[in-house]
């Protein structure tokens, strides 16, 4: 039988056992960076598609009162409550094995901050996706999303993806070594070398190069989105962009993700344009 959806969670097992002060100094900076601040305290956070649960231990660190964390990937849901368990002693946060999708089966109500990173694009219905998780923020509250960018070759990534998905391990290996070298010919070309790519991208991303191709290679389902497009789901729904991070890529080796931050429209505030005092 055909599979449907890559393994997400059995990367991030792997790539757990990677996270130590370092990574999650790093993860710090990347979402101080993307939130805007390091002080997240008093406000509730909702993590959808968690993964290793990374995020949503910073989002602890960063003094969130309250975190909730959700993938359907069983071994994601696993991988982040061991995190969690393991570097959080607080009883302020859970980590449940439920779908965007059926978000509205738990019963949870609005949070200060949803936080998706590189998610609803992996669902099979983006769009959807992306309504589900925006039904979660409070007014004036943030919703913080990273979503592929498009870019010419989604299609063929797509392809592509599709196939690894129901290739055997030894082909997706194979795969996975193809691309590195192609990669690696590719920043050759561009005065580059591969081993100082590497280096800098677990440095500097608080990641790991080689889990990373995989992500990209493997993650199936697959979608992509521009901002304009984005801003047609999310402004009927009341919504307000507070910043973007989007990138132009030539998408020969993969999309990325563009980062997009925002806020709920509150409309019992009188002032229109009035800022909630919040972060962002
Ligand atoms: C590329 S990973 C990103 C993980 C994490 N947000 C991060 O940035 O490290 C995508 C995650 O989304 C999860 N996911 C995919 N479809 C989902 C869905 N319908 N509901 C919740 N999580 C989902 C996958 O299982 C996987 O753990």
């Amino acid at each position: 039988m055909s599979k449907d959806r890559f393994e997400f969670g059995k990367n991030w097992k792997s790539f757990s056992r990677l996270i130590n002060d370092e990574a999650i100094r790093m993860a710090e900076d990347r979402m101080a960076s993307f939130l805007g601040t390091r002080n997240l305290s008093g406000r509730t956070f909702l993590d959808i598609g968690c993964g290793s649960g990374l995020h949503a231990l910073v989002a602890l660190r960063f003094g969130a009162k309250e975190i909730v964390a959700i993938d359907v990937d069983p071994d994601s849901v696993s991988t982040a409550r061991a995190l969690l368990e393991r570097s959080w002693q607080g009883p302020n946060k859970s980590v449940r094995d439920v779908s965007v999708f059926d978000l509205d089966k738990e019963g949870f109500g609005e949070f200060d901050i949803v936080y998706s990173w590189g998610v609803l694009h992996h669902t099979g219905n983006m769009n959807r996706a992306i309504e589900m998780a925006a039904k979660y923020v409070k007014p004036a509250g943030l919703f913080a999303v990273a979503l592929y960018g498009k870019t010419p070759y989604c299609q063929l990534w797509k392809r592509i993806k599709r196939w690894y998905v129901n290739a055997s391990p030894s082909q997706q290996a194979r795969a996975e070594r193809i691309y590195i070298r192609l990669f690696g010919w590719y920043l050759l070309l561009r005065g580059k070398r591969l081993s100082a790519h590497i280096a800098n991208y677990n440095r500097k991303r608080g990641m790991d190069f080689h889990h990373d191709v995989r992500d990209w290679i493997g993650g199936y389902p697959y979608e992509s989105i521009t901002p304009a497009e984005l801003a047609r789901v999310l402004e009927p729904l009341g919504f307000e962009r507070v910043k973007q991070n989007v990138r132009r890529r030539s998408g020969l080796f993969g999309s990325g993700n563009d980062e997009y931050l925002f806020r709920k429209r509150d409309a019992s505030r009188a002032a229109p344009g009035h800022d909630h005092p919040s972060i962002g």
